[in-house]
């Protein structure tokens, strides 16, 4: 059974909420999981002006997946951050490019799920999430979120990203935030519940 945890991330914060998210699919048995990168489209001049060279360059010995990889998987975890609102357009046209894929059906019944990252709490996390299900239910994915008994998502003592939509983290106006411990064990429990979902699938 393979799982693809499929992510970009510009500062780190989706990154280290993927590596949580692959940790937990891990987890479940006979899963053979790798995570990969979707292709940066903007220059170094730009990734400089924007402050992520240094982030960027301790993410370079992730690879980038190929469309062989995304055809091959069972179940795809995508990690992305909020642009407006939305996903980013890397993801956007990684996606985009996948068109020979849906005109095969190549994705479909594979499981889907998304989880995001945004720099204010209210700041487009569940319409990023929704919004790419669109995408994911355009090409046949079973669209998966993470459900209330992940129930760190109900906590009032602090503030938390994740919905039934899917794990999430807030970065903080700066960035300046990394993924809290409650943020993580919902990525983890996210890569666990599709990795589970996924087995019995397969089965
Ligand atoms: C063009 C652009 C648009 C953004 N739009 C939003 C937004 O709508 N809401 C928000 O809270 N943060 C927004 N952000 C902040 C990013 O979501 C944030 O940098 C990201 O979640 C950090 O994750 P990363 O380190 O994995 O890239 C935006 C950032 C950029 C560069």
């Amino acid at each position: 059974m393979k799982i693809l945890v499929l992510y970009y991330s510009m500062y780190g914060h989706v990154r280290r909420m993927a590596e949580a998210v692959a940790e937990g699919a891990r987890e479940v048995k006979g899963a053979e999981v790798i995570e990969r990168r979707v292709p940066e489209t903007l220059s170094e001049e730009i990734l400089g002006k924007m402050g992520a060279i240094e982030a960027q360059k301790g993410m370079a010995h992730v690879p980038i997946c190929s469309l062989e990889e995304l055809e091959a998987a069972d179940a795809v975890l995508f990690g992305t951050p909020t642009r407006f609102g939305n996903m980013c357009g890397q993801m956007r046209q990684f996606l985009d490019a996948t068109g020979k894929l849906w005109a095969k059906g190549a994705l479909v019944g594979k499981v889907g799920s998304v989880f995001t990252s945004s720099n204010t709490q209210h700041g487009g996390q569940e319409s990023t999430i929704l919004s790419f299900h669109i995408t994911l239910l355009h090409q046949g994915f079973i669209v998966v979120g993470l459900p209330y008994t992940f129930q760190g998502q109900m906590r009032m003592d602090e503030i938390t990203g994740g919905s039934p939509y899917g794990a999430s983290t807030i970065a903080g106006a700066q960035g300046e935030r990394m993924p809290s411990a409650n943020e993580l064990e919902a990525a983890r429990y996210q890569g666990r519940h599709v990795a589970t979902i996924a087995s019995k699938l397969a089965k």
